[in-house]
């Protein structure tokens, strides 16, 4: 380890409590989490591990609504299942904390009011959207509109769930409150912001000049967030859930659920530690680790750290190994949708098996790009991998030391080159276990261990100890002391991986080795009776892939007959216009006379049509349904009088009038006979 450190604060991203945590969290931020805890726990490191529920935020609110509930309802049910779960896949943090206790409240309020005092904030003025009958500002996902990309109905003023567009709520057409239904309008509000520019310098020395060792993917963002340049961030909110903002004038605000979230960290460890919660933050020798999801990033590497350096005292993170995103079945996990794996349902449907998954979810680790889960390579890995060599080898040596020697450890003889180079293998995997890890890289520290189950396995494979026992039983004792001494070196390596199993065959092998002991020859000494052998991993049979594929398919189903459901709505009337608007519009007949694609784009026609009145180019997105061949000679209606705007560098002067189908297909308007061009349509 690089620095001189006296303890390590590994802290892991607050899980919003508002839904139950999945596959793709856990393999983001908390399998690794929980894999470097136990190592630098086996090597005797001081380590305190911080997690907690997120309970703050809009989002939270708007489930209460729609449940009839209160939020304190949704996050006191969602904290227990994730407590839960993280404990049923033996992740066991030092405290799990959350951010509506009182601790946390009085802790951010303070960390606020002092920054307000050294005059930290700016404030600002500015037009926030407001329910006039519910008399409260509206967050961006309170109001609901018409999206103004594509046309569906609810998009919310913040995205458009039909599309994906980012948006925000000025955009949207015919906007509404959530709460009331009313017609939300404008209104002055302040708020209290950090300037982050001011840090802008700092960041850029500590980070881009002092941490160039970080993920490229985490450097990378943290570049480019810099390159653009910072800008004030709000650190207040209306909203009557969350931290009250403590200052005058400022009743009806709260704090900002990302100004609270990391401050939980802080207050989980003071609700733990009392009096002793400051050595952790507070002391240059701390090492202090996030681990999180790439969308966290900015907060942890530009917005948390501005306000600790604000507040003045706090250790800053040495490392933020921030993962990217998992995918299920090659498409993006989604909790609306329901296309997850959760947590607590996996536990209950692979019981005994919480190794086989944090296992997969490593060997599968988005650290670099996004990765992929499927059930098919969940299962080979399990029954190729964990079974078949971990499991086999282990199973191996301990059922014929039962068998040749009455459970017994055998005497080691004289080593022969076989068993020698099959010891001689493990240092280096352990060295390269110890700096993958130390390095954050979880995926190959995985290999490095399995490197040693591989070597037992086919050290116990060339050595074949149960046909050499009929002959020289002996050298049959030798080869499985041995083998004997690499399960327990297994039982070391794997206890960050698969803790479950290392410690099963601890107990097997009755011994408690030390790090320090793997590759070591005499971890067991002859003589020393171990237990009945156990399986350690047992196949995931074809039945209960299955099962979970029978789940995703119905999600899908479910998916293609809502989205048919949508297709086949008729689109509700626009609104009122008056006969005069109807009346300034120029629609009228033209022919096509040439058409060409435009170069780099997969939507985009250029139209040279004949209105009568002149030649002209209309620009039109109709490449996806017509092949330019099949417009040259249409007759088409258009909107001749529309403003000209400058699409891909070109003049477009007018509309071809289209029509939108269920299906999103669109078609042009001809008339039924031929008509002579410029007609007027009215
Ligand atoms: O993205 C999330 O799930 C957030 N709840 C993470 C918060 S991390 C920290 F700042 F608390
Ligand atoms: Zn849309």
């Amino acid at each position: 380890m690089t620095k001189n450190y006296k303890r390590t604060l590994v802290t892991c991203a607050l899980p919003y409590a508002n839904g139950p945590v999945h596959i793709g969290h856990l393999a983001g931020v908390y399998v690794p989490a929980d894999i470097y805890v136990r190592y630098l726990r086996m090597r005797g490191e001081d380590v305190l591990y911080v997690c907690g529920s997120d309970e703050h935020g809009v989002p939270i609110t708007i489930k209460a609504r729609q449940q009839g509930c209160s939020p304190q309802d949704i996050v006191d049910r969602y904290h227990g299942i994730i407590d839960s779960s993280f404990k049923d896949l033996g992740i066991f943090f030092d405290i799990y904390g959350r951010t509506s206790s009182g601790v946390h409240a009085k802790n951010a309020s303070e960390f606020f009011r002092k920054l307000y005092e050294d005059g930290k904030f700016i404030t600002r003025e500015s037009e926030q959207y407001y329910d006039p009958e519910a008399k409260t500002f509206l967050a961006d996902r309170y109001i609901v509109g018409t999206c103004p990309k594509c046309g569906a109905e609810g998009a919310y003023g913040d995205q458009c769930e039909k599309c994906g567009s980012t948006l925000s709520p000025e955009e949207l057409l015919n906007p509404k409150s959530k709460l009331s239904g009313a017609e939300p309008v404008r209104k002055k509000t302040t708020h209290w912001y950090l300037p982050l520019q001011d840090y802008e310098q700092w960041l850029r020395e500590w980070i881009l000049e002092g941490h160039k060792e970080w993920r490229s993917n985490v450097y990378g963002q943290v570049k480019s967030w810099l390159d653009g340049g910072l800008q004030p961030r709000a650190v207040t909110r209306d909203l009557d859930w969350g931290v009250p903002v403590p200052v005058e004038g400022a009743e009806g605000k709260v704090l900002y659920v990302w100004f609270d979230a990391p401050i939980g960290y802080i207050s989980n460890t003071q609700e733990l530690l009392p009096d002793d919660w400051e050595k952790w933050w507070k002391s240059e020798d701390t090492r202090l680790v996030h681990f999180i999801g790439k969308d966290n990033i900015v907060f942890h590497c530009i917005v948390f750290p501005s306000m600790l350096k604000a507040y003045g005292g706090y250790v800053l993170p040495e490392n933020v190994p921030a993962n990217e995103f998992l995918n299920l079945e090659g498409e993006k996990i989604s909790t609306s949708r329901g296309w997850a794996v959760w947590a607590h349902e996996y536990v209950k449907d692979f019981p005994g098996k919480q190794d086989a998954l944090r296992y997969v979810l490593t060997a599968n680790a988005p650290e670099t790009k996004d990765n992929d889960f499927s059930w098919k390579d969940f299962q080979t890995r399990n029954n190729s991998e964990l079974v078949a060599i971990f499991g086999n080898f282990v199973n191996r040596a301990m059922v014929l030391t039962h068998k040749f020697f009455g459970g017994v450890t055998p005497q080691a003889g004289e080593l022969l080159d076989i068993d020698r180079e099959a010891l001689g293998a493990i240092p280096a995997l352990k060295a390269s276990l110890e700096s993958d890890i130390e390095g954050y890289h979880f995926r190959e520290a995985l290999k490095d261990a399995m490197g040693i189950a591989r070597v037992g396995n086919k050290y116990i494979s060339d050595t074949e100890p149960w046909k050499v026992a009929k002959t020289d039983l002996g050298r049959a004792g030798t080869i499985l002391n041995v083998a004997l001494q690499i399960c327990a070196h297994l039982s070391v390596a794997f206890e960050p991986f698969t803790p479950f199993a290392a410690e099963r065959l601890r107990v097997m092998l009755g011994v408690n080795p030390s790090w320090d002991s793997i590759g070591a020859a005499d971890v067991i000494a002859a003589g020393h009776a171990i237990k009945p052998a156990e399986l350690l991993f047992t196949k995931v049979e074809d039945a209960e892939i299955e099962i979970q594929l029978q789940r995703l398919e119905a999600i899908k189903a479910e998916k293609a007959a809502a989205a048919e459901v949508e297709a086949s709505k008729v689109v509700p009337q626009k609104a009122e216009i008056s006969f005069e608007q109807f009346d300034a519009m120029d629609i009228r007949t033209a022919t096509v006379l040439e058409a060409e694609r435009i170069p780099k784009t997969d939507k985009l026609l250029k139209l040279t049509i004949d209105t009568s009145i002149d030649r002209r180019v209309i620009v039109s997105g109709i490449a996806e349904y017509y092949t330019p061949e099949q417009m040259v000679g249409k007759q088409i209606c258009i909107l001749a009088n529309l403003a000209p705007r400058t699409i891909r560098g070109i003049e477009s002067k007018g509309m071809i009038l289209m029509a939108r189908q269920s299906d999103g297909k669109m078609r042009f308007i001809t008339p039924q006979e031929v008509l002579e061009n410029g007609a007027l349509i009215g």
